[in-house]
């Protein structure tokens, strides 16, 4: 008999990450029958049309200038102050909410998330996500005794399933007096939506209902990964200016992160954002983010700190750096529109698409579905409801043939 050492609370099935596993059959494909013959969409990261990661000049340049002891050195815990400063700037851009705000460092998008989720629920308490989430949200909850329940993201027309989400909300308040929200928006992984400044106003007006009791406590955390690859101006910014005035019991947190808008995927920044109208409800969120920050990972990535800083304060680096965002979600946009052309014209049922970095296809057997379509040599990411389809590591011809696909493959599956 096996003897098993890991306490209980951490003990977990022996499982490796899916994704990386397809990623690796996809390259090892690649190497047998050629780049062009290939269709990998594996990875949730830009990809040229030659298959190299996409890493913006403007932030490399920079990082590369750095003194060695801008590298080497500890960031404070909280993360550097002009950190903090600019990393509201990237975030809000030009719709700051009228309220008192603080952030905190963390490493990357998921340590954010990391504090939504924990500092804000009890143990045994339930989140509520939508049933189209990225799969790190039920690990970080797990990982802390928490429960994760899901609203139908879109109701049988396809819209964003206001009705559910409200139905989902008022059952967990009732029982919990607390509730963590985690939405994922604008360019949700893994379906490409966001949601409209009205879903907005109907997201808040629910919350606003349910704050009318004194006593209910409601956290919304505002998952923002790919807000640079979003709208085509800084329209998909506008709803942050929503946070402003809110009655105390609704805490926002946006959960930032440089991994994609950088390009910085691995070296593990972002920041924790507190929004709120009362000065002690975001003094309190900052030394609670700061104490698991310590107790966690300590300190964030200075160098990548650094880069944001330094681009943010040369406003000649932060037009370039901005062009150059630009241009690659222009690339990602003709991508993805592709993609959703070629679906409707052969009849492939798609979710709504509006921004980033994947496009996602309902489908009940996503299992098979994903193996069938590796004999076809194209590589996508099985879902529990459907498939991923990450047009950001695709190129714009091969969105267009990969619908035909796809859905060839389906419909041999369905007879
Ligand atoms: C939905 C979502 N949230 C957050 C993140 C944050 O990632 P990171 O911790 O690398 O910044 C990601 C990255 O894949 C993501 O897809």
């Amino acid at each position: 008999m096996s003897i098993s050492m890991v306490a209980e609370h951490a003990r977990w099935p022996k499982e490796n990450d899916a994704i990386f596993g397809l990623a690796a059959r996809a390259k090892e494909a690649i190497d047998k029958y050629g780049r062009e013959n290939v269709i990998d969409s594996t990875l949730g990261a830009l990809v040229d049309d030659e298959g190299n990661l996409i890493c913006l000049e403007t932030v490399y340049n920079e990082l590369k200038s750095l003194p060695n002891a801008a590298i080497a050195a500890y960031a404070q815990v909280a993360g550097q102050p002009d950190y903090l400063e600019a990393v509201q700037q990237a975030c809000f851009g030009r719709y700051k909410p009228d309220a008192h705000i603080r952030a905190v460092a963390t490493p990357g998008g998921t340590g954010s998330v990391r504090h939504g989720i924990v500092n804000y629920s009890n143990p045994g308490d339930s989140i509520l996500i939508a049933d189209w989430f990225w799969s790190p949200y039920v690990t970080i909850s797990e990982e802390y005794g928490i429960t994760v329940t899901t609203f139908e993201l879109f109701n049988d027309k396809n819209q964003f399933n206001i009705a559910d989400f409200k139905e989902k909300f008022e059952d967990l308040i009732k029982k919990q007096k607390r509730l963590v929200t985690v939405l994922n928006t604008p360019a949700n992984n893994p379906t490409g939506y966001s949601l409209s400044d009205e879903e907005w106003d109907e997201v808040l007006n629910i919350a606003k209902e349910n704050a009318k009791d004194p006593e209910n406590k409601i956290i919304i955390v505002v998952d923002c990964a790919y807000i640079d690859y979003a709208g085509v101006g800084d329209e998909r910014r506008k709803f942050f200016s929503k946070f402003s005035n809110l009655p105390d019991n609704i805490f926002v947190i946006i959960a930032y992160s440089m991994s994609k808008g950088y390009t910085m995927y691995g070296m593990r920044s972002g920041a924790a954002i507190g929004i709120s109208s009362n000065e002690d409800i975001v003094e309190e969120f900052y030394y609670s983010c700061m104490h698991a920050n310590r107790a966690n990972w300590s300190n964030g990535t200075r160098a990548a700190m650094e880069v944001m800083i330094r681009i943010a304060k040369d406003p000649e680096k932060t037009k370039a750096y901005e062009n150059e965002v630009k241009e690659t979600k222009t690339m990602l946009r003709k991508r993805a529109e592709a993609f959703v052309e070629a679906s409707k014209e052969v009849g492939l049922e798609i979710l709504p698409y509006r921004d980033g970095f994947f496009v996602s296809i309902p489908y009940e057997n996503a299992k098979k579905a994903s193996e069938e379509l590796t004999k076809e040599n194209m590589f996508v990411v099985a879902l529990k409801k459907g498939l991923r389809f990450a047009v950001c590591a695709v190129s714009e011809e091969k969105c267009k043939t990969a619908p035909a696909i796809i859905k060839k493959v389906l419909d041999r599956i369905d007879t």
